[in-house]
């Protein structure tokens, strides 16, 4: 079975890549909040167009209470795919939780704040690797797997395109204002440093999966509204989408992906362009 794990799935672009895959996917999406699990159930039910016990219903697990500041919660629920899946199962593992604290001086740092950063943008990331990607398919098991598609009656890979056939992914939500490269302006230091951490973290030899940082531009979330105001609206020549627009391009992206020098594995933005660490 193929799987996609969505930590953050609750959030404006964690629920729009989850309801997507279910649409148009036939990837088992295992979706992670740190809310409840029925309130997240039912949005994804709605936004993914079929009820529960159709289609993509079937391929629906939620996982709530998983709080990535805690290890617990993703250790129970890395061992219930595991359980349920197999153990060379997954093919995606999307990282998309984060929070900002945009400080604009160093007075306005709070340790508390800055420490809740780092738990949730940088390690929650980082935890989750660590319990799911055990789960993903060696090139080995990715091959023998493939077998079993062409063994199918579609003769097909339930990514359908997303994830090359050829690797799994690990996808992490970064921001460009974690390049130190491109820092012009300092501030939102908590912010800023988790995400350079976290791209430090992105950076992965592994044969098993590639991984990605990720800079989708500003996408008109709760995320966003703390800095461009609940009533802004999409302007994409100014780089400010829509989440519509955001998931379209994110899927672009992932689907360039590829086992070679230009795609395999770095830090990339909304329009495929390398960003500079
Ligand atoms: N929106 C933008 O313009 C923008 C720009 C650059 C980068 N990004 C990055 O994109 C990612 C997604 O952001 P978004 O726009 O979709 O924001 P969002 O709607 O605010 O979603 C944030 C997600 O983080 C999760 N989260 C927060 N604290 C958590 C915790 N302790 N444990 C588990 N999950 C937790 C939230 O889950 P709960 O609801 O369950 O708390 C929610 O699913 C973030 O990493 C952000 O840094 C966003």
């Amino acid at each position: 079975m193929s799987v996609a794990i969505i930590q953050g799935a609750s959030g404006g672009q964690g629920l729009a890549l989850a309801s997507h895959l279910l649409r148009h996917t036939g990837l088992r999406v295992y979706a992670l909040t740190h809310g409840k699990a029925k309130v997240l159930e039912e949005k994804l039910v709605s936004e993914s167009g079929e009820g529960k016990g159709s289609g993509s219903g079937e391929r629906l697990s939620v996982l709530g209470g998983v709080d990535i500041r805690e290890e617990d919660g993703l250790e129970k629920a890395a061992k219930t795919v595991r359980e349920r899946e197999g153990k060379s199962s997954v093919r995606l593992v999307a990282c998309m939780a984060g929070i900002l604290q945009p400080e604009k001086s160093l007075s306005a740092i709070n340790l508390d704040t800055a420490l809740d950063a780092f738990r949730i943008n940088t390690l929650g990331h980082l935890l989750t690797y660590k319990h799911f990607v055990p789960l993903i398919p060696t090139r080995r098991d990715l091959a023998d797997l493939a077998k079993s598609w062409r063994e199918d009656d579609n003769n097909a890979d339930p990514a359908g395109g997303v994830i090359s056939p050829e690797n799994s992914l690990c996808w992490s939500m970064s921001a460009r204002v974690g390049s130190i490269a491109d820092n012009q302006k300092g501030g939102w230091y908590s912010y800023r440093s988790s995400k350079a951490a976290l791209n430090q973290i992105l950076v992965n030899k592994s044969s098993s999966a590639i991984a990605i940082a990720y800079h989708p531009g500003t996408v008109l979330t709760p995320f966003s509204q703390r800095v461009v105001g609940s009533d802004a609206k999409p302007d994409p020549p100014h780089g400010r989408f829509s989440v519509q627009q955001g998931v379209e391009h994110m899927l672009g992206v992932m689907k360039r992906v590829r086992r070679d020098e230009e795609w395999g594995g770095g830090f990339f933005d909304w329009e495929g362009k390398r960003v500079e660490w």
